[in-house]
């Protein structure tokens, strides 16, 4: 008889290969509004929306009734033999509300999958522009555009790309709008924003004629635990874009849909881009949902030139993805719930800044609508971080979520070190539920960093 193996105690709880692999996993069983219960019956007070997408909060009946409807009606037809009624109103219903010109969409599943279109897209757009010369994309460090190897490559948050360094593809990065640790060692805005004509030196560098696009998160989210960019720096890079011919892709897999308090986060920039990325609330973390938005213009030259833009995927076009997708838009027009995340942001931004911002240990607090970011300096007058050894981001995440609040992490802000926390809950927040969190992050602080 063949023996078995013994298993070890991590191994005994089953097959999975979980994500996290050195501690287990509290199991989930319940999750309604900005609350998840686990199987213990301990609740969680969910104030970053998982990875900053849980927009309309959980368990949504309205969600789930057009999802069941349009398996019933309709689950699944191959994205080139069909189209479906469903995914012709989710894209009407984005034109309707993005930035001017952007009314064509492709839909895919997740984040990185977008960005990783966009990027081609781009491309192709070069190609039916008459530039077949342009290939080379520049993007930003201490970015974050996801974890395939396209998407990663263009991503500029070192952690995750040592490991993999030798497949990934030559992406230009440039240094990031992140005034509070300025590349340049200058100060917004005697700078004259020069992290901004970065932009134009590289392309100049590169050979101006080579560059096809440079892709940027609108307001840089999970590696810079939400770092808006200075006023006037979209618009210098709106500029030297049209200059050169460089196609302008926003990331606002994060931050679009209502994230910041506009329906796309560069309505506050006053900025319009070729391409933009959507993900993560478009669906509200219900069904795997990304999208491609592109200026119509430029949809009109794929379709003269080439013919056919050669990308896609079997779940690419998803009838029942686009259900989830369409009943979420309806929730968030008709609850008003753009306009609640401008209001409440204010109240959030406010209340963190009032309650924890004088502690020595918060070097910074900044953010818009319900996007914001801690950032944990071991010298709050010169900003020394702490060490990465410290697992600062971590200790703090985890004796919150001990108390039942959860919220996001991000390191390496400062060269390879640096810790903060990102504060981005579900739209339909209460205040007293804002109270509840800041009183525990507070509360944890000073437990966590003072001993
Ligand atoms: C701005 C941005 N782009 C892309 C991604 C990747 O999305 P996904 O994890 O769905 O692939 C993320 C995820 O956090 C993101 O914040």
């Amino acid at each position: 008889m063949k023996k078995l193996r013994t298993l070890s105690s991590s191994e005994k709880a089953g097959h999975v290969f979980y994500r996290k692999l050195d501690s287990p996993l509290a199991v989930a069983k319940k999750a309604k509004g900005v609350w998840i219960e686990d199987a213990d019956g301990r609740q969680y007070l969910d104030a970053s929306g998982g990875p900053v997408l849980v927009n309309v909060g959980h368990g949504r009946n309205e969600i789930a009734k057009a999802v069941y409807d349009q398996i019933i009606r309709c689950d699944y037809v191959h994205g080139t033999m069909f189209t479906t009624s469903v995914v012709e109103d989710l894209a009407r219903t984005l034109a309707e509300y993005s930035p001017q010109g952007i009314d064509r969409f492709y839909f895919l599943s997740t984040g990185a999958e977008a960005v990783e279109t966009a990027i081609k897209l781009a491309r192709q757009i070069q190609i039916d522009s008459g530039r077949p010369e342009r290939f080379k994309l520049i993007s930003r460090w201490k970015s974050y555009h996801g974890l395939t190897l396209g998407a990663l490559s263009a991503m500029g948050r070192t952690y995750f790309r040592v490991p993999f360094a030798p497949l990934l593809t030559e992406v230009v990065h440039i240094p990031p709008p992140y005034c509070l640790r300025c590349s340049y060692g200058l100060t917004y805005p005697q700078c004259g924003l020069r992290c901004a004509f970065a932009l134009e030196e590289t392309i100049q560098n590169l050979g101006p004629d080579i560059v096809s696009a440079f892709l940027a998160e609108t307001v840089s989210g999970a590696t810079l635990a939400s770092y808006p960019p200075p006023p006037g720096y979209f618009k210098i890079i709106r500029e030297i874009c049209d200059k050169y011919n460089v196609l302008l892709i926003l990331d606002e897999v994060m931050s679009g849909l209502g994230r910041t308090g506009r329906w796309f986060a560069s309505e506050h920039y006053d900025v319009v881009p070729d391409i933009v990325t959507l993900g993560k609330g478009l669906s509200g973390g219900v069904a795997a949902l990304s999208a491609v938005g592109i200026q119509a213009r430029y949809f009109d030259a794929i379709k003269k030139g080439t013919g056919n833009f050669v990308h896609g995927g079997t779940y690419s076009h998803h009838a029942v993805a686009a259900a989830a997708g369409l009943a979420t838009m309806d929730i968030l027009k008709r609850e008003k719930l753009v306009e609640r995340v401008d209001r409440y942001g204010k109240i959030l931004g406010e209340k963190l800044k009032k309650q924890i911002g004088a502690s020595p240990f918060v070097g910074d607090i900044r953010g818009i609508g319900f996007m914001w970011g801690i950032e944990f300096v071991k010298n709050k007058k010169t900003l020394e971080p702490f060490s990465r050894k410290d697992k600062v981001a971590e200790r703090l995440w985890e004796a919150l979520f001990a108390r039942g609040i959860i919220t996001y992490k991000s390191t390496g802000l400062a060269g390879i070190d640096g810790d903060a926390l990102m504060v981005a809950p579900p739209f339909i927040i209460e205040e007293k539920e804002i109270d509840l969190v800041i009183d525990n992050i507070s509360q944890v602080i000073e437990e966590t960093l003072s001993q």
